[in-house]
């Protein structure tokens, strides 16, 4: 964590609850813990037939929402599809673009990531672009290749198109496996991160940056995590579903 970045904690809560009425629980419950605190930024990812009533039991407080996942088309005849426009007319603000599920059960290749990255720009939204290795890619010292690799979609875009952006470097081998990437190994990537961001749209843009870290996050790792230089927040799985102890990552810190 800097100083001069906001951090930022997201809640992805993936394919859960499985109703309505558990969802907007969920998010009264985040609102009563963590509706007033202006310290982090915090965005709730709910699946998108939810996003809607999430988000008017989330207004007027500083939480904000997002969708997991968005469609790269705009409009038309695309069955199944959901719009950037669509997300930000039921008050989603933000999107997750590449999650590792999308890539690994979905298909998401690089490039269509990157086609998402630009739908959601173009519609309006705030992007989350997540980037990761396998637990093989690790083994086989391929983690900065990959990442380096994964970056390469933004070399389409304008240092003025990304003012919003966020990364968010999730290692595919500690999401949703409870086995999280030490302090030190997250920050040697996020460091790299950086760097790699610096080359393509120099120091400036690198360092003001924000860049979480998501991965089997639990309060107890979330301090030790936002202790290093470049670790500007968090993305959150499993840990979001449960109110008090997400609110209890959002609080890394004490002071909150
Ligand atoms: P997890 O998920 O915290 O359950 O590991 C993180 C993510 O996939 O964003």
């Amino acid at each position: 964590m800097h100083a001069d970045r906001q951090p930022i904690i997201g809640g992805n809560w993936k394919l859960n609850p499985q109703s309505l009425g558990e969802a907007v629980s969920l998010a009264g419950q985040l609102r009563n813990r963590l509706g007033s605190q202006r310290s982090v930024q915090v965005v709730l990812f709910p699946p998108m037939p939810f996003l809607h009533e999430v988000a008017e039991k989330l207004r007027e407080s500083e939480l904000l929402v997002g969708s997991q996942d968005l469609a790269v088309q705009a409009a038309g005849a695309f069955t199944g599809a959901v719009s950037a426009a669509m997300i930000r007319s039921v008050g989603g603000q933000w999107v997750l673009c590449g999650h590792s599920e999308r890539r690994a059960v979905f298909g998401d290749s690089d490039a269509i990531v990157g086609q998402k990255l630009s739908a959601a720009l173009a519609g309006g939204c705030k992007p989350v672009l997540c980037i990761g290795e396998s637990l093989e890619q690790r083994e086989a010292g391929q983690t900065f290749a990959v990442v380096a690799a994964q970056l390469q979609v933004l070399k389409s875009f304008q240092v003025s198109q990304l003012q919003d952006l966020v990364l968010a470097y999730e290692p595919v081998w500690a999401i949703g496996t409870g086995r999280v990437a030490t302090p030190e190994q997250a920050q040697e990537v996020h460091l790299f991160i950086r760097q790699q961001v610096q080359e393509l749209f120099g120091k400036n843009f690198a360092q003001q940056l924000r860049i979480q870290y998501g991965g089997s996050v639990k309060s107890a790792t979330a301090a030790g995590l936002m202790a290093q230089p470049d670790i500007d927040g968090l993305l959150v799985g499993g840990a979001s579903l449960l109110a008090e102890e997400f609110a209890n990552i959002v609080r890394f810190k004490s002071g909150n």
